[in-house]
């Protein structure tokens, strides 16, 4: 298997300064001519990307190129001589029928669509397939009328007409000079839905949405998120949008989320169809932030663009951070920033410590599409973010309108966007770009040491962190803490350091460089408690040994939200953990009395935002407790967390009880953050609740359910009777699959509701399901919401341990290697965490491994992580 290195990077040999690209779609036999135009820059053959092309012609300067003027491979086409300047035309077939990879020119729902990133382009005619080839496109579209009336590319549209054949064309053009990876093409019979959004320098921009007439009512809420995300990015960025339309086509068969392609967005149907009775309030914000991600592409991907893959996390850590600032800022809220973080803790830190581990900016991939993670994502947001810490808001901003202006339409580097940062603000910030480079997640311990006679307090920091893989030894990594200290009310004290004049006020940012560093503070009157990392200010792991009694004193007064939250997980963590440790001894579980004594008083804390509440109530995910633990047992774990759930829904049963009827929706329904803390606080009650299993509890969820609200109640009702093992759950379960049965994203919550269930029924149910007619494995929603959320959000079925579970997901990556080698990769995670578990289910967990890595055609992608995690 080839190694790719980013060591090796070199521009390439020729520009090219236009490409007309003409379309005659047929389903099983589209015919494509590429016609562009070339110069060459520096010496060396013509080499072109192409894969499962059936080649018709190729003309060089209107030439017909015989057999003998060309090579050809499985990947490419190379022509050994070619001109300085000179025009290329070649004819290629190919079959979007038969596209069950989901990546090039495909077929969903009967619509033709594309998807071209990162390298799917070569899937549609030979092409330097490359973000850092950019060149002006100008596509025609030839369809049948009657199937297809919608024909769309990127840019505006310059032509249209009919054939006497019953084809008709349209014929697109995109001024911006753009990579292939950001090309689109959509021809099909959709609804538009049509509004329109004034720029700030008052240009109208058309936006179009479409979809199956069948979804028409579901498009409001996308369209009113375009148009927030389009005035947010202008006010907070000073972006504005470039072209005179914007579109957004919704497909039901998609492997990602969403797709940034210039002024064509292709989105998965579940990031834009919403309505109260079918979407939850989770799916609305999820929508939300989606479409502000793909929208702040359009400067931060597409207008400024990455040089090579390598560079993914320039354009996908800056946009997550766009959109996690959007969303913050839409809900003005500190949950999604608890969110995030509990996102990145559950999935991105394992990911981060296992044997996939890999740098922000990798050094190497085999398969590019394995790289689309939660480090190069998520995590690579953090990286942003801390340089917005450390800079401030209106440097980092001077910075960010450096790096737009500085680079606009050019293909740069992650070395790039740092330098636009150290010159707006003349820090030297190169020890801060090992975050970009090495792997793992540091641990930072915090030794604190009170000084009464001097009124002195010392925080001692120590870094490190763990190997990871072709990583032995990490280097010190430049850490932004975030603190305050706070006196016994909970009040910040002026915080004034050994060597400074004068006190800064009740929160500062430490930097840590050193491996070990030492702060002083001075003037401290009493010993205060200290709130550390405030707002998760970099992505490391905190050891500070703070004792029950502070961990309680900062959940209920930490003036730091974030802080004040991460105080209960703490507490619950260290709860859950003493549990495990109750039950490994055989002893009688019980509930740790100042645990449920601070649950009480933050359910009846009336002063806080119900949002907030729910999220303090919420124990720490069974992914995360396990990060705690030095070999995983995820029976122990979830089998303590149900113990502490039933053991507070006992000891609390009335305030629970008054809660959930005082919360009882008044008034008409709302998406807004108050309504949506009220639904997630009132469901999180009923959660404990029907925990306790009595009849009045399930009568409650069962009322729920019956009143067929909203989606977002309706799903925590049948959540809690299924997840409970509720007598009640097979008819709710069969009520609401008559209900929704023809709603593919309503029925994707169906099967995700089972395949999630912690109970010992799951796996034969989820196979029950799989062998429905309701189950297609071409689709990935489908795919995902049984085979992926049983696989990866069921931890203790998953790891049954006579292995069944391991074998289940086996089969399906087998199955979807063949068709769809990015889901297949993406599904085959579990499996790559074995060595964090014990013997016996390392040995099942690797023999499934290595049955798959026996497949006869292993795709690239699952081949990749199957070595590495082998290795
Ligand atoms: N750039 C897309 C985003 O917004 C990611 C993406 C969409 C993608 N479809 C894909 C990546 C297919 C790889 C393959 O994050
Ligand atoms: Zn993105």
């Amino acid at each position: 298997m080839s190694t790719i290195y980013l060591k090796d990077y070199t521009p390439y040999p020729f520009r090219i300064t236009k490409i007309d690209l003409h379309f005659e779609l047929e389903e099983t036999r589209t015919h494509v001519t590429a016609r562009s135009h070339w110069q060459r820059v520096a010496a060396g053959p013509l080499r072109l990307d192409g894969q499962e092309l059936e080649l018709i012609a190729i003309r060089l300067d209107g030439r017909v190129l015989g057999a003998d003027e060309y090579t050809l491979d499985a990947e490419a086409l190379t022509i050994a001589q070619v001109p300085d300047r000179f025009t290329l035309e070649i004819e290629t077939i190919i079959n979007p029928a038969a596209n069950t990879a989901l990546e090039g020119l495909y077929v969903s729902g009967g619509n033709f669509c594309t998807q071209c990133e990162a390298e799917g382009f070569r899937k549609i005619t030979f092409f330097p397939d490359r973000p850092d080839v950019m060149t002006v496109y100008t596509t025609t579209l030839v369809a049948e009328q009657a199937k297809y009336p919608v024909l769309l590319s990127n840019g505006n549209r310059v032509a249209e007409g009919r054939r006497d054949d019953g084809r008709h064309y349209a014929t697109w053009h995109d001024p911006f000079p753009k990579p292939c990876y950001l090309f689109a093409l959509v021809a099909g019979d959709l609804d538009c839905v049509a509004d329109s959004f004034t720029t700030l320098s008052g240009r109208e921009v058309a936006l179009h949405l479409y979809v199956r007439s069948h979804d028409r009512d579901k498009t409001a809420h996308a369209m009113a998120s375009l148009k927030r995300a389009m005035a947010w990015d202008e006010q907070a960025y000073g972006r504005e949008y470039d072209l005179d339309i914007y579109m957004i086509v919704a497909v039901s068969d998609f492997n990602m989320g969403a797709m940034e392609n210039k002024g064509l967005n292709i989105f998965n149907s579940r990031y834009v169809l919403a309505s109260p009775d079918t979407a939850t309030d989770a799916d609305y914000v999820a929508i939300e932030g989606v479409i502000g991600h793909e929208y702040f592409h359009n400067w931060s991907g597409n207008r400024v663009t990455c040089r090579d893959w390598f560079q993914l996390s320039l354009k996908e850590g800056f946009t997550v951070l766009r959109d996690q600032q959007f969303t913050a800022a839409m809900l003005d809220s500190a949950v999604p920033r608890i969110d995030d973080v509990r996102l990145l803790r559950a999935h991105q830190f394992p990911e981060d410590a296992g044997p996939l581990a890999h740098p922000v900016r990798p050094q190497s991939y085999q398969e590019i599409n394995n790289f689309y993670t939660l480090t190069v994502y998520e995590k690579g947001a953090e990286v942003v973010r801390m340089l917005h810490t450390l800079l401030g808001p209106e440097l980092f901003r001077k910075g960010t309108d450096l790096y737009f202006s500085r680079h606009d339409g050019q293909a740069v580097t992650t070395d790039d966007f740092v330098q636009a940062m150290m010159d707006v603000s003349g820090r030297d910030l190169t020890q801060f770009k090992r975050w970009y480079d090495q792997a793992g997640t540091p641990h930072v311990s915090v030794q604190r040491s009170y000084d009464a006679q001097q009124k002195t307090y010392t925080l001692t920091l120590r870094q490190t962190c763990p190997p990871t893989p072709g990583q032995e030894h990490k280097l010190p990594f430049h850490i932004p803490l975030r603190m305050a200290l706070l006196d016994g009310r909970g009040i910040p004290l002026p915080l004034r350091l050994s060597d400074e004049a004068a006190a800064v006020g009740g929160e500062r940012v430490l930097e840590l460089t050193q491996e070990e560093q030492r702060f002083t503070f001075v003037d401290v009157p009493g010993e205060p408690v200290p709130s550390l990392l405030r707002g998760f200010s970099a992505p490391v792991k905190l050891a500070l040994e703070l004792s029950d009694d502070e961990l309680a004193f900062l959940m209920g007064h930490d003036t730091d939200s974030f802080n004040r939250w991460e105080a209960g997980q703490q507490l619950a963590l260290r709860v859950l953990l003493r549990l495990i440790e109750t039950q490994r001894a055989g002893a009688a579980p019980v509930l740790d009395t100042a645990f449920s004594a601070a649950f009480a008083r933050t359910l009846a804390d009336t002063a806080l935002d119900p949002a907030l509440i729910a999220e303090a109530l919420t124990l720490p995910a069974e992914e995360y407790v396990a990060e705690f633990m030095a070999v995983v047992d995820p029976q122990a774990i979830h089998q303590a967390r149900q113990f502490l759930r039933r053991a507070l829904a006992a000891a609390h049963r009335p305030a629970l009880l008054t809660a959930y009827q005082r919360l009882a929706d008044a008034g008409p329904y709302q998406i807004d953050a108050a309504a949506m803390g009220r639904r997630r606080l009132r469901n999180v009650c009923l959660g404990y609740l029907v925990e306790l299993g009595d009849a009045e509890a399930r009568g409650l969820a069962v009322a729920q359910l019956q009143a067929d609200g909203n989606m977002t109640d309706v799903q925590a009702a049948l959540t809690a009777l299924v997840h409970s093992g509720a007598p009640e759950c097979s008819e709710a379960l069969g009520a609401f699959h008559a209900r929704w049965r023809e709603e593919a994203l309503v029925l994707d919550k169906w099967f995700a509701i089972q395949a999630t269930a912690p109970l010992p029924g799951t796996l034969a149910q989820v196979q029950r399901l799989v062998a429905s007619s309701d189950f297609n494995i071409k689709n990935p929603n489908r795919v995902r919401s049984l085979v992926g959320a049983f696989s990866a959000r069921n931890p203790v079925c998953f790891h049954a341990a006579d292995g069944a579970g391991y074998a289940f997901l086996a089969d399906y990556v087998c199955e979807l290697n063949a068709l769809n080698p990015q889901i297949a990769a993406r599904l085959l995670a579990p499996l790559t965490q074995w060595k964090r578990y014990d013997a016996a289910r390392q040995a099942l967990m690797r023999a499934q491994l290595q049955r798959i890595g026996a497949l006869p055609a292993l795709s690239r992608d699952v081949a990749e992580v199957v070595e590495k995690s082998l290795a």
